[in-house]
């Protein structure tokens, strides 16, 4: 059975020909980094133009890739939330034309439902029960997965998305859009244990807060660094990836009154904050995914989301794994983030479970999975 999938919730194009649920057969992201890079974070407006400019090649070339015709497809899956309502409307725009078009069926799929299903598009699948842990630029939750539609939210995050603490501290430090690639790499070359950035462990709770570590970051840099505050023009664009909708015109928070540049600091600075910060926000995310597992009972656990592709969070899940006997299920880097195979994977089971949407379907910024 094929699907053809489409993701176009925050700033990257995609469609995806995946064959039921589980097998790839072409996956086409176009990504806007350049365009939004020099704002230092998403900038809605220009997300949103941008998905309407490529949906129609991406598209495209997903059935090319695929060499299928639109008639051999059981159905066309789109993800209508959450994420930025101007880019999810893109996509819900463009899913619903082709499928009243072409006279197909149409489904629609929450976008961290998708990133629990990218687990199924490797080779090693998951089986029910698993605690999937979800890390992106918008959200950072962990769930108790008992079947297809069958999720528990066991923690969330209270404030900033690890991704979205990744791309401000990035920003502060001067090192650029998107934050969590270019951290990931700067933290090779430094000392994690060089900082004691702090830990919010929440006693007796699964949720997360990485605003505070976010804060000791900007404070150590103005200490050390010499750091002037300085308000930046244009707030809205001073927010990092923008996945929760409205929340980024907040003003932009900290990350917005810092002065482009990291000061008075040496690389070598710069990349003990990166190593100690991932350090303090890995420690975090492993301490709760142990939580999940002890309190649920659960030795399977996936992993999924931008944050996911991080080399520190991987190396230290599969070293649990080994020690523990936990199965763990960690999707290829290029499959934890935003891509529309995994909304094709997660779209197998609604259409199969006859979950069809309207074309009246309306995409939802806030959708609660
Ligand atoms: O899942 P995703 O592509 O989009 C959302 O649903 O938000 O995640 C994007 C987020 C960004 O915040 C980005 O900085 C972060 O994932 N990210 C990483 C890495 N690669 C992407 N964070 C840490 N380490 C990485 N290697
Ligand atoms: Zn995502």
């Amino acid at each position: 059975m094929l699907i053809l999938g489409i993701d176009t919730s925050c700033d990257d194009t995609s469609a995806a020909v995946v064959e039921s649920g589980t097998k790839i057969v072409s996956n086409v992201i176009s990504n806007q980094t350049e365009i939004h890079r020099r704002y230092g974070g998403i900038v809605p407006e220009l997300a949103s133009r941008r998905h309407v400019e490529m949906i129609w090649p991406v598209v495209d070339e997903a059935m090319k890739e695929a060499g299928i015709g639109y008639g051999e497809l059981a159905c066309i899956a789109v993800c209508h939330g959450p994420g930025l309502i101007g880019s999810l409307l893109v996509g819900c725009s463009f899913a619903k034309a082709l499928c009243y078009a072409k006279k197909i069926p149409l489904v629609a799929v929450n976008h961290l439902e998708g990133h629990i299903y990218s687990s199924f598009l490797e080779e090693k699948k998951p089986d029910y029960p698993f605690i999937a842990l979800i890390v992106s630029g918008g959200h950072t939750c962990l769930c108790r997965v008992d079947g297809f539609g069958r999720y528990r939210e066991l923690g969330r995050t209270r404030d900033d998305a690890a991704g979205e603490a990744y791309d401000k501290v990035s920003k502060l430090l001067g090192l650029g859009y998107p934050g969590g690639p270019v951290i990931d790499d700067r933290a090779r070359t430094g000392d994690p244990r060089s900082i004691d950035f702090p830990r919010a462990y929440l006693p007796d709770s699964l949720d997360f807060s990485f605003s505070g570590l976010k804060t000791a970051v900007l404070q150590y840099v103005k200490t050390v660094g010499g750091i002037e505050e300085k308000e930046l023009p244009g707030g809205f664009a001073s927010s990092s990836s923008g996945r929760r909708g409205a929340e980024r015109f907040k003003g932009g928070g900290i990350a917005a009154k810092i002065h482009r540049g990291s000061g008075s600091l040496t690389p070598e600075q710069i990349s003990d904050i990166c190593a100690s910060f991932q350090a303090a926000v890995v420690d975090v995310l492993m301490k709760k995914t142990e939580w999940a597992v002890r309190n649920e009972g659960i030795q399977r656990v996936t992993l999924s989301g931008g944050v996911a592709a991080n080399s520190e969070l991987r190396k230290r899940m599969g070293e649990m794994a080994e020690e523990t006997g936990i199965e763990l299920f960690m999707p290829s880097r290029s499959l934890c983030t935003d891509n529309a195979a995994m909304i094709a994977a997660a779209g197998y089971h609604r259409f199969k479970a006859g979950h069809l949407a309207s074309l009246g379907l309306n995409p939802v910024a806030y959708l609660p999975l």
